[in-house]
């Protein structure tokens, strides 16, 4: 049989490039895309690729137990990569009631759907010894034509604050400090517990600050790239020393593919970029690549003279910093990306797409749905 995947949240910016780069890299598969199409999933992201016949788009809430179901029993899924999720900070301060309903609520579901016909396809049986201790499931071989996997993608920030040195490693102790990471931190809890309890194939991800295309602009690259070239202002909070670790989106989707061809079950894996940055000196690098790419402001000031020093982000994480040796001594994964070539790449793509940047800032993107999919 055939692999069937099912992506949650794959019109958001890292699941569309997961998306597109597994329907490549894996020929033979299917891939459902469940997503609710809040205001972060756009259609628009998948234009390239929504006619492939492996591929199949359905508008849904990971939080509709009903519809999860049917969709494992429809599409006979084996590998469940668990994107969705409500993502932005800022967002998870001003209102975390709905962080807690999809990441913790949502996971919780998507979870029990996965055990459910886990345990319906027969593999439970075969795979799982009673008797063992906690990593029962992952001693035992699996049958190699069809393994259940369930992949749930995590975040950095459920370690909370680093100081000047030291890096998060998967042996760092929780300590989420925002309403978004605290509900991170409660999927990746249940995503263990479903693993130790029921033996369910879990595998979990714990990554850093992605960029790239595609990427919605309410967060700090893409904001400052449109903003940038609109010559509007540069907000940095605080001081702008606040130091993130930055990993090319198309490097972390080549890690979850190989987390999920070749990682241990139970395990966490975390992927870094090795691309530590102070975002004040993010936010500069874009101002001076923009002014020797584009026209200047009208002012005649370098883009630098756009940044204000806003207030603070309530909470606000110092510094992030993944230590990603147990995925490249274990699966042999590495970013490939420096920060010098993923920036260019990143510019080169909103310069390239200026009508995308113009539909999720006019909010027309929100009607595509309604255009290629509202008749069906
Ligand atoms: P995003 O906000 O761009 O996309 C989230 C997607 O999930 C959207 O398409 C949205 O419509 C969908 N969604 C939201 N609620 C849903 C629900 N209830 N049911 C179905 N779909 C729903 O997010 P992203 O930046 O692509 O992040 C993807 C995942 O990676 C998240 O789990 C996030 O926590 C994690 N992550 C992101 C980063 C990052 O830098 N962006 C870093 C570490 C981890
Ligand atoms: P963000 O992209 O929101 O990611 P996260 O908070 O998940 O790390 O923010 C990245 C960093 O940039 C973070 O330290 C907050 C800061 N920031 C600004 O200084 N100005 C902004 O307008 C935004 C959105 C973020």
């Amino acid at each position: 049989m055939k692999q069937s995947l099912l992506v949650t949240g794959g019109a958001g910016f890292i699941g569309s490039n997961f998306v597109r780069i597994a329907l490549q890299q894996l020929p033979e598969a299917r891939l459902i895309n469940l997503d609710k199409l809040t205001y972060a999933g756009n259609l628009r992201n998948l234009t390239d690729i929504e006619q492939d016949p492996r591929y199949r788009f359905v508008q849904g809430d990971i939080c509709d137990a009903a519809l999860v179901a049917r969709l494992f029993a429809e599409e006979g899924i084996d590998t469940v990569v668990h994107f969705a999720a409500e993502s932005h900070v800022d967002r998870s301060i001003e209102g975390p009631g709905e962080f807690i309903r999809t990441n913790v609520v949502g996971t919780c579901t998507l979870l029990e759907a996965a055990r459910k016909a886990w345990s319906a396809s027969g593999e439970e049986r075969g795979t799982r010894n009673e008797n063992d201790s906690k990593h029962s499931a992952a001693r035992n071989p699996q049958p190699a034509s069809r393994r259940f996997r369930f992949l749930h993608v995590s975040t950095d920030e459920v370690y909370g604050s680093l100081g000047d040195t030291g890096l998060f490693t998967e042996q760092t102790p929780y300590d989420p400090r925002s309403p978004y990471s605290a509900s991170k931190a409660g999927s990746d809890h249940l995503a263990s517990a479903w693993f130790h309890t029921y033996g369910l194939p879990v595998l979990t991800t714990n990554c850093s600050n992605n960029y790239g295309p595609y990427h919605f602009p309410e967060k700090l690259i893409p904001l400052i790239i449109a903003n940038a070239l609109e010559g509007r202002e540069l907000p940095v909070y605080g001081d702008g020393q606040n130091v993130r670790d930055w990993l090319y989106v198309e490097d972390h989707c080549r890690a979850i593919l190989r987390v999920l061809e070749a990682g241990e079950v139970g395990e966490t894996y975390n992927i870094g970029g090795n691309n530590e940055k102070k975002n004040l000196e993010v936010v500069e690098t874009i101002c001076d690549l923009l002014d020797a790419r584009v026209d200047p402001l009208s002012s005649g000031e370098p883009r630098r003279s756009l940044i204000r020093f806003v207030k603070d982000r309530p909470g606000h994480d110092r510094r992030y910093a993944i230590d990603a040796g147990k995925i490249r001594r274990q699966l042999g994964w590495a970013p490939a990306v420096t920060f010098e070539e993923g920036i260019r790449q990143t510019i080169d793509w909103y310069l390239a797409n200026p009508q995308w940047v113009a539909a999720v800032r006019d909010g027309s993107y929100r009607a595509y749905y309604q255009q290629m999919y509202g008749g069906r």
